[in-house]
């Protein structure tokens, strides 16, 4: 195998500086394992643009709340390693707790907090959800010091809290965003979805299903906001598993809701597919 796991700040230190030594320009891909295609797309982006590709599997425990999945989140290192090996990665980061967080005494630590851009959806069903994710994703760019770090549209709110981050606080780096990765019948790849039984499974293609929708009133001319949002959740309440945490649309740069449709607005959604929440996305343009 080419890829090498490593555990340590240290070792990453290491690699990343040898591979630069040799003229490789550095890209990066931050995930929580349990890797899919929806990663893998990511890991083959990078290895197109970046001689060396790193990526690192950590379930960050700062981002998840209380009563969310962070027990029971799957951690699959065996086939994750495969997964990018496969894909033309370089060096896996597979962190402990206290490696990444030696210093942190519960709240009791340095944070990077996003005011703006985190209340709204994701932030204001998951309070904490995003000051973790800035927190650990500044944390991996010291790291890791990558020329691009790649993110998924699957995440819409996340890659554009990234963006601003790293533009805010002037890191010498891209965020690029990568297309979202689906099954052949639109389920969005997520590594939930294992979280689902099969009837669960076949209802939870009602988020994707909504998108389309949506993308078909917009392309018949419908402009008006609320009567798109209307008919996806219409779609969504025909599901008897599904239920709705949020329908949205929004502007793509301030992800605030829009009374009037544009081609920078993009539909948001969150669904329980009975007790797993999923996320969906998509410009209706
Ligand atoms: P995770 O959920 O593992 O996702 C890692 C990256 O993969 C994210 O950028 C996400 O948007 C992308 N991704 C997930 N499913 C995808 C799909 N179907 N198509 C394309 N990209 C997809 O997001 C996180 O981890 C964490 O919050 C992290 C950024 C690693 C910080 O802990």
């Amino acid at each position: 195998m080419a890829v090498t796991v490593v555990k340590s700040v240290a070792d990453v230190r290491k690699a990343v500086k040898a591979a630069r030594a040799k003229g490789l320009n550095i890209g990066f891909v931050p995930t929580m394992g349990a890797l899919h295609e929806g990663h893998a797309s990511l890991v083959r982006h990078s290895t197109k643009e970046c001689g060396y590709t790193v990526v690192s599997i950590y379930v960050n425990p700062t981002q998840f709340g209380a009563g969310e999945d962070f027990d029971k989140y799957p951690r699959t290192l065996d086939a994750d390693t495969k997964l990018v090996d496969k894909a033309g990665g370089s060096l896996i980061f597979a962190p402990t707790d206290r490696e990444m967080y030696p210093n942190y005494r519960g709240a009791d630590g340095t944070w990077v907090d996003l005011v703006g851009l985190t209340k709204q959806l994701e932030g204001a069903s998951r309070p904490h959800h995003f000051r973790g994710v800035t927190t650990v994703v500044t944390k991996l760019f010291n790291i890791v010091q990558p020329d691009k770090a790649y993110f998924g549209q699957k995440d819409f709110q996340q890659c554009r809290v990234i963006q601003r981050m790293a533009a805010d606080l002037d890191m010498p780096l891209e965020v690029v965003m990568c297309q979202t990765v689906r099954e052949a019948n639109g389920l969005a790849m997520s590594s939930r979805n294992v979280y689902l039984n099969p009837e669960q499974r076949k209802q939870a293609l009602c988020l994707s299903q909504t998108l389309t929708k949506a993308r078909e009133l917009y392309a018949r001319g419908e402009r008006n906001a609320e009567k798109i949002s209307a008919a996806m959740r219409e779609l969504i309440a025909s599901h008897p598993l599904a239920r709705i945490d949020y329908v949205e649309i929004v502007d793509h740069d301030t992800l605030a809701s829009v009374a009037e449709i544009n081609e920078s607005s993009v539909a948001v959604l969150a669904v329980f597919v009975g007790t797993t929440r999923l996320i969906d996305n998509g410009y209706l343009k």
